[in-house]
């Protein structure tokens, strides 16, 4: 649904966006991280055709952003990272403004602002000012704006910034909302837990350069060169650890804590084989698992050294 290839963009002598190459499929939720400044906001821009690239394009639903900025506009709901200034308007006319930039057709519109008041949760504010609404409120009302002419993609650009901690949690609800909704979303931050069990993709991006991206599961799994178990035994932990690490689909293995960490590299979905392996010899397991690692943890290690 979105393809970026190679995607450029210099202010001056900065590189801001360098040589970006990120596919984004139809139904993602894609979690694009990174710390302020690494070029979050320049890319989205692009990709809202709101920012010319230096180099490089995108495809937004099979259309140019250079080429055909029309058809990307069309498909694309772009929240930005700041609110912008209507403030003497009510929040019915707000979004009627601009599904009428969107160009729906008038009789359609009360019953899509009708439809996005209620996703948003804003149904009651309908005759208020804009400027009567609260900092969170805003940022809903934003989002009900993206939402206004059903676009298939959403760009939303640090959609909980700057609230506070109820607010952030109302947004994030929104936000899962709309995951249902098969939308593909495509959603900054700077901060790391907001996305987590929100996004099934995440890119890492720092100084404008791609770090990683994947499934949360992929980039795991390649950070910590496979799949990480956890072995509890009733008895002969020491033993148990020294037979797992001989297996031919266990890379590593150590022992502590009462508990075996062992690497698995052999064949996805076989990691059951390593079980029967220790039940067949005869050990008793307590306990078997797979190691989830937090987005955090796969934050932290694929940025490591990068940046200051
Ligand atoms: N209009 C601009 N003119 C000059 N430099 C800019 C401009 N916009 C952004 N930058 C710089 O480009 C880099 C990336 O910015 P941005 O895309 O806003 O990052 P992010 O959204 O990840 O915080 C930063 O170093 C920023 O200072
Ligand atoms: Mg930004």
């Amino acid at each position: 649904m979105i393809e970026i290839r190679g995607l450029t963009k210099r202010y001056g002598k900065l590189t801001a966006v360098d040589n970006l190459w990120l596919t984004v499929e139809r139904g993602d939720a894609l979690g694009f991280i990174g710390p302020n400044g690494a070029g979050k906001t320049t890319t989205i821009r692009m990709l809202a055709t709101l920012l010319a690239p230096d180099a490089g394009t995108a495809r937004v639903g099979g259309h140019d952003i250079r080429k055909e900025p029309a058809g990307v506009r069309a498909m694309v709901g772009y929240m930005p990272d700041f609110f912008g200034v209507y403030d003497d308007m009510m929040v019915w006319e707000y979004l009627d403004f601009f599904a009428a930039a969107h160009r729906v057709p008038r009789s359609q519109r009360p019953r899509l602002i009708g439809d996005v008041l209620e996703l948003t949760d804003l149904g009651s504010r309908r005759d208020e000012s804009v400027n009567s609404l609260s900092r969170g409120m805003k940022q809903r009302l934003c989002l009900a704006k993206t939402l206004v002419h059903d676009p298939e993609v959403l760009l939303l650009d640090e959609p909980a910034s700057g609230l506070d901690p109820r607010a952030r949690m109302e947004v994030r609800e929104l936000l899962r909302e709309l995951c249902k909704l098969e939308k593909t979303l495509l959603i900054s931050s700077h901060i790391l837990p907001e996305l987590a069990g929100l996004c099934n993709k995440i890119a890492i991006i720092e100084e404008g350069r791609l770090v990683t991206a994947g499934s949360v599961d992929e980039i795991s799994a390649q950070l910590q060169g496979g799949t990480r178990l956890v072995v509890e035994l009733c008895e002969r932990s020491a033993e148990a650890c020294e037979f797992l690490a001989a297996l031919e689909s266990v890379a590593s293995a150590v022992e502590g804590d009462g508990r075996i960490e062992a690497v698995y590299q052999g064949p996805e979905g076989d990691e059951h084989e390593v079980l029967r392996a220790l039940v067949l010899e005869g050990f008793k397991v307590r306990g078997f698992r797979e190691e989830e690692i937090d987005l955090e943890t796969i934050y932290v290690r694929s940025t490591q050294g990068l940046g200051s």
